[in-house]
């Protein structure tokens, strides 16, 4: 019998891509998703086709905030991805979406699976609980501490799954994933955003002068970093995913521009409440205890991206 794996946000960016690579694998999926409207759900429609095909899975459209989750199904592992994403939005009224879809809908899937025999439950964190970090490279040990609203739920949800481990022995482990890219990344996230700017011949808005950096991931490396928690996890762990490839802003639009062939034109824009300066990974335990470094470096990266962008906008040239 295969394993069965439960992926949650199988529509989104990460959770489609991280379904197709279990399939693949010979594992029957079951995914989850409600396709928030956050971003164009058309988007998310297309991200699914491809493992629509494929008789080991099957997709269960149902809000892990709101549905009875008996519904789902006994597995042998859940990979938790799905959120309401972006720092941003994060601010007034749709706080209270970010609450629903990050903490409540965490805790309702942990009550779902504390009771069976799970091998592990990985949830996807995030960066973003660290905030502007007090160290560079920084490491799990930090003290969190959230710069947006967003952060706040993404730690919130990530002290839960780590709670439920400790309380009722679950091997739990949590990914903090640092800026994840590539083919399928959110239309909300700044390469989606740099791509398309560039294929329309529009603007691209910079925050502040573009000198703020990020430790960015491939999305190939975010996936990879899944399987091997699930396989090889110290029980109630979390892990920086990242430790690939530290630039700034400008670095990448160059980057892109070469990629596409297009010149960039860029305004310049004052750098939003939430958003970090900086970003960067200490990836020791990853390594340690996963014996995994990224793979992919972000010229490589961003080319991927690039000619998948291509595809969805065409080419201007
Ligand atoms: N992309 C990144 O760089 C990044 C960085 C850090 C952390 N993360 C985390 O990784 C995960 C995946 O991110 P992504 O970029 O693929 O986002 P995404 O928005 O593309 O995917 C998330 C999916 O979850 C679904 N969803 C949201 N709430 C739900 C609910 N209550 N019930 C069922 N489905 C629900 C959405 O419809 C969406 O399809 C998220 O948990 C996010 O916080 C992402």
């Amino acid at each position: 019998m295969p394993k069965h794996a439960l992926v949650t946000g199988a529509a989104g960016f990460i959770g489609s891509t991280l379904s197709e690579r279990l399939l693949a694998d010979g594992l029957r999926v079951t995914g989850v998703d409600c396709f928030t409207d956050y971003y164009d759900i058309n988007l998310k429609r297309a991200n699914i086709q491809s493992a629509l095909q494929n008789p080991q899975y099957q997709l269960l459209e149902l809000d892990l905030g709101a549905a009875d989750l008996t519904a789902l199904p006994e597995v042998d592992v859940v990979f938790h991805q799905a959120a309401q994403a972006g720092v941003r939005a994060s601010w007034g009224k749709d706080f209270a979406a970010y609450v629903h879809h990050n903490v409540l809908a965490t805790q309702r899937l942990l009550e779902r699976y504390q009771n069976t025999p799970l091998e592990r439950f990985v949830y996807a964190s995030s960066s973003s609980v660290y905030g502007d970090a007090e160290k560079y490279p920084t490491d799990e040990m930090l003290l969190p501490r959230p710069f947006s609203p967003y952060g706040v739920t993404k730690l919130a949800a990530e002290h839960l799954v780590l709670l439920y481990g400790r309380n009722f022995g679950m091997n739990v482990a949590g990914l903090r994933y640092f800026t994840v890219y590539g083919p399928r990344q959110r239309p909300d996230m700044a390469f989606h955003k740099f791509c398309k700017a560039l294929l329309q011949g529009d603007e691209i808005a910079v925050y502040g002068d573009g000198k703020q950096s990020r430790d960015f991931t491939f999305i190939a490396d975010a996936i990879e970093a899944n399987v091997r928690a699930w396989q090889r996890a110290t029980a109630q762990a979390v892990y920086n995913i990242g430790g690939g490839s530290q630039v700034d802003v400008l670095e990448t639009i160059a980057i892109l521009e070469k990629a596409l062939g297009v010149k960039a034109r860029l305004k310049f824009e004052t750098r939003p409440p939430g958003d970090p300066l900086r970003t960067r990974a200490d990836a020791t335990r990853l390594k340690q205890d996963l014996d995994y470094a990224t793979q992919i470096g972000i010229e490589e990266g961003l080319h991927a991206e690039a000619s998948w962008a291509q595809g969805l906008y065409g080419s201007k040239a």
